[in-house]
């Protein structure tokens, strides 16, 4: 499949795991505003083929950083710097839809970081449907060390994520967290003491994904994404509208007869 190239993004497609890699290790992968338009054109690019029309090439998302010293150090604060609020604002927009677009994708995205996610970095991490992270990774939102705050969703997903108490404590410090401390907080799945160990990790964790009916994988991110901030109710009425989309499903049919016949499900995506 054509998934476009990219000035700062590596792309690697193996066994159905596109592995995105924010490729500026010079800046430690801060997000440009380059970074940002090239993420979004491939978000759109993996979500387009996310069909049994396209043969769903894609099934799942490791999102990671180049170089081994930094998964991503934020925003570019180079590029900040020089901005006008307008600027700045447009450029915090388009982070967002990027981080709702990783949202969307109906497959799942796991963030592997090793090295720094600060900032943006943090919050990128935060927009994937979970994290993994080697011993050298290292968390925080330090925003308010430039006299900014977090804009790429940090104060929506990290109190999400972590609670109300640890969130705001990381984020008027800016205090940097280590994997140990951000796993005892809930913000990262998985702690993995090497770079490799953490990829196999995550590509172990999307291979047995990737055995499931991809329908039903996609409808429940949609579930959870939708009731995801909103009233129980609300949840549930969005949940109860992707448990009825399921049975319209081949699949379905497909995965609750082969459970009956005592044998293994095959599933094809639609
Ligand atoms: C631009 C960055 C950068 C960043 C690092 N670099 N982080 N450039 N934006 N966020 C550059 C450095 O300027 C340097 O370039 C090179 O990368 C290597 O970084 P060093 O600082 O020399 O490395 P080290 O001393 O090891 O320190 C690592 C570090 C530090 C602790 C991660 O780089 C750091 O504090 N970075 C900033 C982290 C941060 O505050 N992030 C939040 C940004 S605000 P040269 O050319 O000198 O080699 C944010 C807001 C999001 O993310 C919302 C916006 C809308």
């Amino acid at each position: 499949p054509d998934l476009g190239t990219y000035e700062t993004l590596e792309l690697d497609l193996t066994d159905h795991v596109l592995t995105l890699t924010v490729n500026r290790p010079k800046a430690l992968n801060a997000l440009s505003q380059q970074v940002v338009v090239d993420l979004w054109k491939a978000l759109t690019a993996i979500q387009d083929s996310c069909t049994h029309d396209a043969g769903w090439p894609v099934r799942g998302v490791i999102v990671t950083g180049a170089g081994g010293k930094a998964f991503v150090a934020g925003a570019d604060i180079r590029e900040m710097s020089a901005m006008d609020p307008d600027t700045a604002s447009e450029y915090g927009r388009s982070m967002h839809a990027v981080t709702l677009l990783l949202e969307k994708v109906p497959v799942p995205v796991i963030a592997a970081v090793d090295g720094f996610a600060l900032g943006g970095g943090c919050e990128l991490a935060l927009a994937c449907d979970f994290i993994y992270a080697s011993e050298a990774a290292r968390f925080g939102q330090p925003e308010v060390n430039l006299g900014l705050v977090p804009g790429f969703g940090g104060s929506v997903r990290l109190p999400q994520r972590v609670g109300l108490g640890p969130a705001r404590e990381l984020i008027y410090t800016g205090r940097q967290i280590d994997a140990a401390e951000a796993l005892r907080l809930g913000l990262v799945n998985r702690v993995l003491p090497t770079r490799d160990e953490l990829f196999e990790a995550a590509r172990a964790t999307l291979a047995e994904v990737i055995g499931k009916a991809p329908l039903a994988v996609g409808l429940s991110k949609q579930s959870i994404a939708g009731a995801v901030g909103r009233r129980t109710s609300k949840g549930l009425e969005v949940e109860a509208e992707a448990f009825r989309e399921a049975f319209t499903t081949a699949d379905m049919q497909e995965g609750t007869a082969a459970f009956l016949e005592k044998r293994k499900a095959v599933f094809i995506g639609r």
